[in-house]
């Protein structure tokens, strides 16, 4: 539209669309366990008023207070409770949404079974913006626990971090299961001014749906470990986890989301330490979600690291996305038919490629960087 002029920091001129004013949050519904929201109201809002109900949003994010619901349904948001509630996509289950030429639709029943076609939503769901743009959505509510219980565990290497892991999916009730290597929390302890509250070379934080915290004993066994006295010493601890970001921002490190399969873990450990740089690892265990930080990158260093991923059958993107950055290397982990009908879904939705250019499909000539 020639009354459009390009905007500075939009390479080919594109507009760009906040969706942040469409922030309504409708009634909470406790019968269906459901709410139906704008795509531009906040997890942290969206959480405050299903708490009125002790209810909360499956899908939980150290970004809460500025990470919008249309943004997390777009990159189908993971986080660090899909260990028990599963990703942005199990919580969807409607959206309202806008395709390229007008076409509004619309699904936002609160119907727990509906099979009637293709799911749309679902399609729509860690799309990226490249089919859509999703203005509203209903989402499934989850119980807020009534009683949780936590542990810092010390392992000694991965493999340990894993035997962790099977016990406690014997144990069950687990809400979440973090993955901290010694540096990452050696930083994240000093950039909180608290002393390191482990000295393992691998720890892990494992939160529990239960207030009886002897299963959590049993599955930790011999290791050591700081266990959480109340609700606010839990909250102290979860600090070590979520302050990674923070505490490794002033480096400005490489990151890539990645995920490995769980017997791959070691090994990619491993071979990463070859590709150069200080790599500082952290994330969500029970996925294999590694966040790859790494201080000091050397030339072509994203390129080797997700090579390496894709040797160890693993994904390119985990839960921030394929985007702009990594389409160049959306074929290392997926196959040239699963690429191909990519892209003929996306020509019959976005004929004219209007939407979000260039994230997720790269152009057949960009050049990997
Ligand atoms: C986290 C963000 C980086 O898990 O996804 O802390
Ligand atoms: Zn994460």
């Amino acid at each position: 539209d020639s009354r459009l002029t390009p905007e500075v920091g939009a390479p080919g001129g594109e507009v760009v669309l906040s969706l942040r004013r469409l922030d309504r949050i409708d009634a909470v519904d406790p019968v269906t366990a459901s709410v139906t929201v704008g795509a531009g109201a906040t997890l942290a809002d969206v959480q405050a008023a299903a708490a009125r109900h002790d209810l909360t949003v499956g899908v939980d994010l150290a970004s809460r207070g500025s990470a919008t619901i249309g943004g997390m349904i777009a990159t189908n948001a993971g986080g660090i409770h899909v260990v028990a509630h599963g990703p942005m996509r199990q919580q969807v289950r409607g959206l309202e949404a806008v395709l390229a030429d007008g076409t509004v639709l619309h699904r936002q029943g609160a119907l727990m079974k509906d099979n009637a076609g293709l799911d749309l939503p679902q399609l729509l769901t860690g799309s990226e913006g490249t089919l859509a743009v999703i203005t509203a959505a209903t989402l499934s509510l989850v119980p807020v626990p009534t009683a949780t219980t936590l542990a810092l565990v010390g392992c000694a290497d991965v493999a340990d971090a894993l035997d962790l892991l099977a016990a406690c999916r014997r144990i069950g009730a687990i809400r979440a299961v973090e993955l901290m290597h010694h540096n990452g929390l050696a930083m994240a302890a000093s950039h909180l001014g608290a002393p390191l509250p482990l000295d393992t070379p691998v720890i892990v934080l494992v939160e529990r749906l239960d207030a009886d915290t002897g299963p959590l004993a049993e599955a930790v066994g011999a290791r050591p470990a700081v266990l959480a006295q109340d609700a606010a010493d839990a909250r102290r601890l979860w600090r070590f986890r979520e302050s990674h970001t923070e505490a490794l921002a002033a480096g400005r490190p490489l990151k890539l989301d990645v995920a490995l399969p769980l017997h791959q873990l070691a090994g990619f450990l491993t071979e990463l330490g070859q590709v150069g740089g200080q790599a500082v690892v952290f994330g969500h265990l029970a996925e294999g979600n590694l966040h790859v930080n790494l201080l000091a990158p050397p030339q072509g260093a994203t390129d080797r690291v997700l090579r390496l991923v894709a040797a160890h059958d693993g994904s390119i993107a985990a839960e921030h996305g394929v985007g702009v950055d990594k389409a160049p290397w959306l074929h290392l982990t997926r196959n040239p038919g699963e690429l191909a009908a990519m892209r003929r879904i996306k020509a019959a939705l976005d004929p004219h490629g209007l939407l979000n250019p260039g994230v997720m499909l790269a152009d057949d000539s960009t050049p990997e960087r």
